[in-house]
């Protein structure tokens, strides 16, 4: 039986993960460290300290540095998603989120972006969502479960209830982690280890879903 669903936000319902890419890009570029989209697909999902951590690749800097190239980043990020719009919504996304709320389901938001709460206000799709648990929810983030199971503990259902839908490796696992069924949107080596694959959300409806996870909706 399921009753909810949990997205993920960047690369699922709207493209920030390439400002993501383009704010880490460009910090990188600053500082001289060689960082392609291929290193990129590492990031997404990952908490802005720990990507960090992997675009420097074991170099070390003092603490007020690491912290003020986050901030950097931060700052790129927040001057792109300025101009999101609800136009912004990747295709496929606000249809689903409405013909789940039509059906008498949930959804939440489970992302790991403290930038969470403005992109989803910024593509109006706030309304649509029952629950947000975001980059300031949990301590252990992706791919250790809690922010998912933060996210149904405020739905109040069990995970098992939940269909987490992800771009991420790093999100498939915390799902699976945390006894949530999975779908992953992307390339196989990126979410080969989720319970079902689409290549997005485009012409996906819930029961597309049910039948890719072999659940029926009753
Ligand atoms: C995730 C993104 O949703 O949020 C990552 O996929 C990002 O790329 C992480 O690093 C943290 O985001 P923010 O906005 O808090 O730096
Ligand atoms: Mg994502």
């Amino acid at each position: 039986m399921i009753r909810a669903f949990i997205f993920d936000l960047d690369g699922v319902l709207t493209d920030t993960a390439e400002y993501h890419y383009r704010g880490w890009k460009r910090l990188a570029d600053e500082e001289g460290f060689a960082f392609s989209r291929d290193d990129n697909e590492h990031l997404r999902g990952v908490p802005r300290r720990e990507s960090l951590m992997l675009i420097l690749k074991g170099r070390t800097y003092p603490e007020p540095k690491i912290l003020e190239m986050m901030e950097r980043k931060n700052k790129y990020y927040l001057a792109f998603i300025q101009e999101i719009t609800p136009r912004d919504l990747l295709p496929g996304a606000r249809e689903l989120l409405e013909e789940i709320r039509a059906a008498g389901l949930k959804n939440a938001l489970g992302s790991a972006s403290k930038n969470a709460g403005e992109v989803i206000e910024r593509l109006g799709i706030r309304y649509l969502f029952d629950a947000v648990s975001d980059g300031f929810s949990v301590e252990r983030q992706k791919p250790a479960p809690d922010l998912f199971l933060h996210a149904a503990d405020q739905l109040g259902l069990p995970p098992a209830e939940c269909v987490v839908v992800e771009d991420a490796a790093a999100g498939i696992e915390a799902a699976r982690a945390g006894g949530f069924p999975s779908v992953g949107l992307g390339p196989l080596e990126r979410v080969g280890r989720a319970d079902a694959i689409f290549p997005s959300l485009d012409g996906v409806h819930m029961t597309d879903l049910y039948k890719a996870l072999n659940i029926t909706s009753e």
